[in-house]
């Protein structure tokens, strides 16, 4: 018997575990203290109204053996039509234009990221930026894959671009980014897709910020001209409409998409048909009302309600001079820790003395050294205290 010994590489502990584990254990010490946690990107509005009232009309259908539903059709890989073509509008008002055959519902961007590595041979080497979103070093070592850093740094607005001289088979690009909230603009992304469709690479493009750009920055790397012979987007409603606990997102695959001879639309939709049985009928429906009129305006009042977080922690630290990037067009703050601290020795001393939890920045890369994490996604009154309590401590 051969276990894959791939996962004997990856650290003991995914980044946010760890992070948890510091966090009840410090809670465990000092069961007295209330401690803010500003670390993990989890949610903290309720689901937007037309949303709830569609998953209620949803389980109602399911009470009912003339509306009750089974699986879902397996044409479109268990999407039901009102969320796909919800979907399809949503790229439309872009004026991005998407087959119904090209989406594929999930049940969010983490798990697609993780399995549409099924499609590609173990050979292939993996470019991945520094810092990111730990997902993509980490399954990749599951897999055995040899993986290139981009880096991404102060000098490039932690948005590395193509280097000539790298050759890489599939590239992640995560943009709004996942911890440094920088955002590709149109010029930058044409020329990642210029260079994947030069080299023959495949673009993983990660968009479940996109919802938070307010400025005039491409939402999809469908906007970018050449994106469709390139690259395959990974999308969620968990940042967008606060599923994190409800589970669903979706990933386009355009038909127009091939390497080594194999579409790789029909590829995606045969691993899926084989391995996934589909997110669930009262889940999709919920997530269909996402796209309305209704509910675009509804989730647009939470987005703000998270943009005004990134407000007060931006304006803490412009008050207190620290260098960050992000909070504009990301619910991401990326701070440069003070004095010269290292990730981990900030997150410490901010804990035991402010009891407010960040993410380390070094948890996403060798380059978020020296860097923390602050996520936008808590309430008012918790991230206006922990602010308080960080200005007091750094002052
Ligand atoms: C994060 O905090 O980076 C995200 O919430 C993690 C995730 O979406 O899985």
């Amino acid at each position: 018997m051969q276990i894959n010994r791939n996962f004997l590489e990856l650290k003991d502990n995914y980044l946010f575990a760890a992070v948890g584990a510091k966090y009840r254990a410090f809670c465990k010490a000092h069961p007295e203290k209330d401690v803010i946690k500003l670390s993990v990107g989890d949610v903290t509005r309720p689901l937007a109204p037309c949303v709830i009232s569609a998953m209620h009309r949803a389980v109602e259908e399911m009470a009912h053996a003339e509306t009750f539903k089974g699986y879902g059709p397996d044409e479109t890989c268990f999407g039901y039509p009102a969320l796909i073509e919800s979907i399809r509008g949503h790229y439309a008002r872009r004026g991005v234009q998407i087959a119904a055959k090209e989406i594929f519902i999930s049940d969010g961007a983490k798990s697609d990221l993780g399995n549409l590595l099924d499609l590609f041979s173990a050979e292939n080497v993996v470019l991945i930026p520094d810092p990111v979103y730990p997902v993509y070093a980490d399954t990749n070592i599951m897999a055995g894959r040899k993986i290139v850093f981009a880096d991404a740094n102060e000098s490039n607005g932690f948005l590395p671009m193509p280097d000539g001289g790298v050759k890489a088979d599939i590239i992640y690009l995560c943009s709004p980014n996942n911890p440094t909230g920088a955002v590709y603009d149109r010029a930058q992304l044409k020329a990642w897709v210029d260079y994947a469709n030069r080299t023959g690479a495949v673009i993983l493009y990660d968009a479940a910020y996109e919802s938070f750009i307010r400025d005039d920055l491409p939402r999809s790397i469908f906007e970018i001209e050449g994106a469709r012979g390139c690259a395959i987007e990974v999308c969620s409603f968990s940042k967008t409409a606060g599923f994190t606990g409800v589970r669903c997102g979706f990933s386009v695959v355009p038909q127009t998409l091939s390497r080594g001879g194999a579409d790789l639309n029909r590829l995606w939709a045969r691993r899926q048909i084989t391995k996934f049985n589909g997110t669930s009928y009262i889940t999709q429906m919920g997530a269909a009302a996402v796209f309305t009129e209704e509910g675009e305006k509804e989730i647009s009042r939470n987005l703000d309600y998270y943009r005004g977080n990134a407000k007060i922690m931006t304006e803490c630290l412009d008050g207190l001079k620290i260098p960050y990037t992000g909070g504009r067009n990301s619910p991401y703050i990326w701070m440069k820790c003070p004095n010269g601290m290292s990730s981990w020795a900030f997150f410490d001393y901010v804990l035991e003395n402010a009891c407010v939890v960040g993410t380390p920045g070094c948890g996403f890369g060798k380059n978020g050294e020296g860097y923390y994490r602050l996520t936008a996604f808590s309430t008012h009154e918790k991230t206006e205290e922990a602010c308080r309590r960080i200005t007091e401590l750094l002052k």
